[in-house]
């Protein structure tokens, strides 16, 4: 039922008077004419500046098109390729006629279109055997490595330390080479920043700047910093002459067995940024050291290739 009271309640409607509801319909067509004026224009506006980023787009994918003809279009054929880097690879292919386009990529990633020491940066993969330190990627001040062990005196120069597993190949690859009565003795390793520092040091004021540079690290920038580097002697001949002895032919036909590597070979003093170093080692692990010995690359090209962006 409804309650007589509630139903018979009838609102008196108050009637507008002419005038104002003129007025108020004058109000709501301006409003209505302004709103969609302001619409159409902001729609307009949309769509040419939509037709204009899309012409900018087409016209950047055309020239990079043209820029990867001229590179073989081998970004579909190499994973490395850093699209970002294409002008780099264009100016560095202009000045290196010669070369395979995968080598241009490659030295192109290393850096090695730029100076030596230029685009530095901070290395990734601290404490692991794949970690890469040369002239573009250093090491802090800071930084010492984990699980850092002294090498067996039987095999190295006293107080010898490098990343226990490293230190353990080490060992296995001494003990092997003294069963055929040679002798490979670790005579510096683990080198601290300060103390690559005070080498780095001496060395400019014996041989200046520039000779320094192509034999030893700035500090921070030596591999030494990794305790995964090695150099070694035979203990009697002095080690720049390591390459003429027994042991130097037993370490070119072994040491990748081991996960060792010869670091700065005498055909890529340009990638390295190094001289031939024939005492120098690294430990990289022997699935790595296998396919660098296997197919003759440096460490950088390796590196660049295989793991960077990778890991
Ligand atoms: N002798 C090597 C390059 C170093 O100082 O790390
Ligand atoms: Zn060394």
């Amino acid at each position: 039922m409804i309650e007589l009271g509630e139903s018979m309640k009838i609102t008196k409607k108050k009637k507008l008077k002419p005038k104002t509801k003129n007025l108020l319909i004058f109000i709501t067509c301006i409003f209505l004419i302004i709103t969609s004026i302001f619409y159409g224009t902001s729609i307009f506006k949309n769509s040419e500046k939509k037709n204009t980023s899309k012409k900018v787009k087409e016209l950047k994918d055309t020239k990079n098109n043209t820029k990867l003809k001229q590179l073989k279009n081998i970004d579909k054929k190499i994973n490395y390729f850093d699209h970002k880097k294409i002008d780099r690879y264009l100016a560095y292919q202009k000045e290196n006629k010669d070369l395979k386009i995968e080598k241009v990529i490659t030295d192109v990633n290393i850096g090695i279109d730029n100076p030596y020491y230029t685009n530095t940066k901070e290395t990734k993969y601290l404490n692991e055997s794949y970690i890469l330190v040369n002239k573009y990627n250093y090491l802090t001040k800071d930084y010492i490595p984990d699980n850092l062990e002294k090498i067996n005196t039987q095999y190295a120069r006293s107080g010898m330390q490098l990343i226990n597993y490293a230190k353990e190949a080490f060992e296995n690859l001494a003990k092997a080479a003294q069963k055929e009565n040679l002798s490979i003795i670790a005579m510096s390793s683990y080198r601290s920043y300060k103390y690559q520092e005070n080498l780095y040091n001496r060395y400019v004021q014996s041989d200046g700047k520039e000779d320094a540079d192509t034999y030893s690290g700035r500090p921070g920038f030596s591999e030494h910093q990794t305790g995964l580097a090695v150099d070694v002697y035979n203990g009697k001949e002095d080690y720049t002459n390591f390459e003429k002895t027994k042991e130097f032919q037993w370490m070119q036909e072994n040491a990748h067995k081991y996960g060792f590597i010869l670091r700065f070979p005498k055909d890529k003093t340009n990638e390295t940024g190094y001289q031939y170093e024939s005492w120098h080692y690294r430990y990289v692990g022997t699935e790595i050291a296998n396919y660098i010995h296997k197919n003759n690359l440096c460490y950088e090209e390796y590196y660049v290739q295989k793991i960077e962006n990778k890991k």
